[in-house]
C-alpha cells in the first residue's frame, strides 16, 4: 500500500470501471487465465479502499457481463470462486469502513451460495454511508434496459403508470440503478475503447478514460491519473462554456441521494 493522494480539484461523485485485461496479463506471463483473475481481485481490493479513502461516493465495477457466461466452464466457476471468497474475506472490512454493499444485473443466475454472500453484505452494510461499492454481476446494459421497458409494460398493464406519463425519469426509476446517480467517469483498462453493453443508459453523459495498463497491474498512481484526466475535461452537458457556472458539476442534477450520500 503507497501513500498516494489524489489530484486537487472536483473528484467525480460516481466512478465506473469496466476491469479489462486479467486473462491477457496472464497468458503474457504463461499463467492461467484464472491467475489473472486472482490478481485483478487484489486490485479490487485495493482500488475500493483507495477509492473509500478519497472520498469517492460511488464506485461500479463490471465484474461478470451476462456474456461471460459463455467463457470456459472452469474459467466461469473460477470466476465466482473468487467473487464468493471476496464477499466472505471483504465483508467485515466494508462494515469498518462504512462500505454500502450493492448489486446490479440478474444475480439470480449466480450460484446459490454467492448469492447468499451477496445478501449477507447488502443486509450488513444497508445505510453504511461512507461510500457505495456496486458490483456489476451477470450484467448486460442492453438485458437491463429490457427488463426496465418491461417492468413499465407491466405498470401501464395494471394501470398503474400512464403512457403519456412516461418519460426519461421513468425509465431511470425502473432501472438497477434506480438510487443511484449516474457515473461521472468510466475507466476501462487494458487498452480497448468500448463500452461493451456496461451502463448503456447511465453512460450517456460520463468522461471516459481508457488506459493500456492491465486491471491486475491498476493501482493507486493509475487511478489518480484517471482522476486528473477527468479533472481536465469540460462538462457540458450540451451547454456552452459560458452558460456553466463553475464547481463541480454532474450529469443528473435532479438526482436525490439515497440517505447516507447526503452529505456529499
Ligand atoms: C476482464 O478480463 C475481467 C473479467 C471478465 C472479470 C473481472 C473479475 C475480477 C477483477 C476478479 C474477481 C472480481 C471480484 C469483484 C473479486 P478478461 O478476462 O476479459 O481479460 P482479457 O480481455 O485479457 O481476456
Amino acid at each position: 500500500m503507497s501513500d498516494t493522494r489524489p489530484p486537487s480539484g472536483p473528484l467525480p461523485r460516481h466512478v465506473a470501471i469496466i476491469m479489462d485485461g486479467n486473462g491477457r496479463w496472464a497468458e503474457e506471463r504463461g499463467l492461467p487465465r484464472l491467475e489473472g483473475h486472482r490478481q485483478g481481485a487484489k486490485s479490487v481490493r485495493d482500488i475500493v479502499t483507495y477509492a473509500r479513502e478519497i472520498g469517492i461516493r460511488y464506485l461500479t465495477l463490471f465484474a461478470f457481463s451476462s456474456e461471460n457466461w459463455g467463457r470456459p466452464a472452469d474459467e466461469v466457476a473460477g470466476l465466482m470462486d473468487l467473487l464468493h471468497e471476496y464477499l466472505v474475506e471483504e465483508r467485515p472490512t466494508m462494515i469498518k469502513n462504512g462500505i454500502e454493499f450493492s448489486t446490479i444485473g440478474v444475480v439470480e443466475k449466480l450460484p446459490k451460495t454467492v448469492q447468499r454472500m451477496i445478501d449477507g453484505c447488502k443486509k450488513a452494510t444497508t445505510g453504511l454511508d461512507g461510500m457505495r461499492l456496486t458490483l456489476a454481476l451477470s450484467y448486460g446494459g442492453r438485458e437491463e434496459i429490457t427488463r426496465a421497458l418491461k417492468k413499465i409494460a407491466r405498470g401501464v398493464d395494471r394501470g398503474e403508470i400512464d403512457p403519456a406519463e412516461i418519460d426519461e425519469s421513468t425509465v431511470k426509476a425502473h432501472l438497477d440503478t434506480h438510487d443511484m446517480p449516474d457515473p461521472d467517469l468510466l475507466i476501462r483498462t487494458s487498452g480497448e475503447r468500448r463500452i461493451s453493453n456496461f451502463m448503456m443508459w447511465q453512460l450517456a453523459y460520463a468522461e471516459l478514460v481508457f488506459t493500456e495498463v492491465a486491471w491486475p497491474d491498476f493501482a493507486r498512481e493509475d487511478f489518480n491519473r484517471a482522476l486528473m484526466a477527468y479533472q481536465k475535461r469540460e462538462r457540458r452537458f450540451g451547454l456552452t462554456t459560458s452558460q456553466l457556472q463553475g464547481g463541480p458539476v454532474y450529469n443528473d442534477a435532479a438526482f436525490v441521494p439515497h440517505e447516507g450520500a447526503k452529505s456529499a
